[in-house]
């Protein structure tokens, strides 16, 4: 099987944002594998507005020409890694805005989850399963957690992520399930357009 393709999504846009540190760590991380291609998705890059078409375009094709070529974009991935921030208590609303904004697009594909905070943006990681559920986007069971005093020491204090030891093991884990997934999926939406072609 060729790569899997997967895309690190940054989940917030604001000027001061820690969002992209996390994002590049776990890049550098998964570019030493030889099952993945790893490319950021930075939400700064589509700045679509609100949601503001007739449907979804699970029925209805988007006009806005940036959410097209999002669309676009997502739809060249074989699976994703959410680093989502948590905004009082849930993700942040640029990063649901751009989930809105495709649909097709996520469908039978796999995800992993990556949240920082207070408590590791588990509250935003756990809504964001329930999302998933709903975009068709299988998520997988290990997250990472950045929390608690890591997470004041790389955001305040100028340590980098990849002096954290304990988290390193479980960004392997966490992609190893993601491969695991995100092959078995791609290998079942090839059969399925195989099936479709019959
Ligand atoms: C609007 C807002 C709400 C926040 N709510 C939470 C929260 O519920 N839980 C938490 O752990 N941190 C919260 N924070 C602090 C964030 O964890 C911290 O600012 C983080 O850097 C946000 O991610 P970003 O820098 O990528 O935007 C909040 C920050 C903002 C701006």
């Amino acid at each position: 099987m060729s790569k899997l393709k997967i895309g690190i999504v940054i989940s917030t846009t604001r000027a001061t944002r820690f969002g992209h540190k996390p994002a590049e760590w776990v890049k550098s991380i998964a570019a030493g594998r030889s099952d993945m291609a790893v490319e950021i998705l930075d939400l700064r890059d589509y700045p679509m507005p609100f949601f503001d078409e007739v449907a979804s375009n699970a029925w209805v094709p988007t006009t806005n020409d940036v959410a097209q070529r999002w669309q676009k974009k997502v739809a060249g991935f074989d699976g994703f890694v959410f680093v989502t921030a948590e905004y009082n208590h849930g993700i942040p609303a640029v990063l649901k805005n751009a989930l809105d904004y495709a649909y097709p697009e996520w469908n039978k594909k796999a995800a992993a989850l990556v949240g920082y905070g207070a408590v590791g943006g588990s509250r935003a990681v756990e809504q964001l399963r329930l999302i998933a559920a709903e975009l068709q986007l299988a998520t997988i069971r290990t997250g990472v957690y950045i929390q608690g005093a890591d997470f004041m020491a790389v955001w305040k204090e100028g340590k980098e992520l990849k002096e954290v030891s304990h988290l390193q093991q479980g960004v392997k884990d966490m992609l190893d399930q993601l491969a695991w997934w995100a092959a078995a999926l791609k290998t079942a939406r090839q059969q399925d357009s195989v099936t479709k072609a019959a």
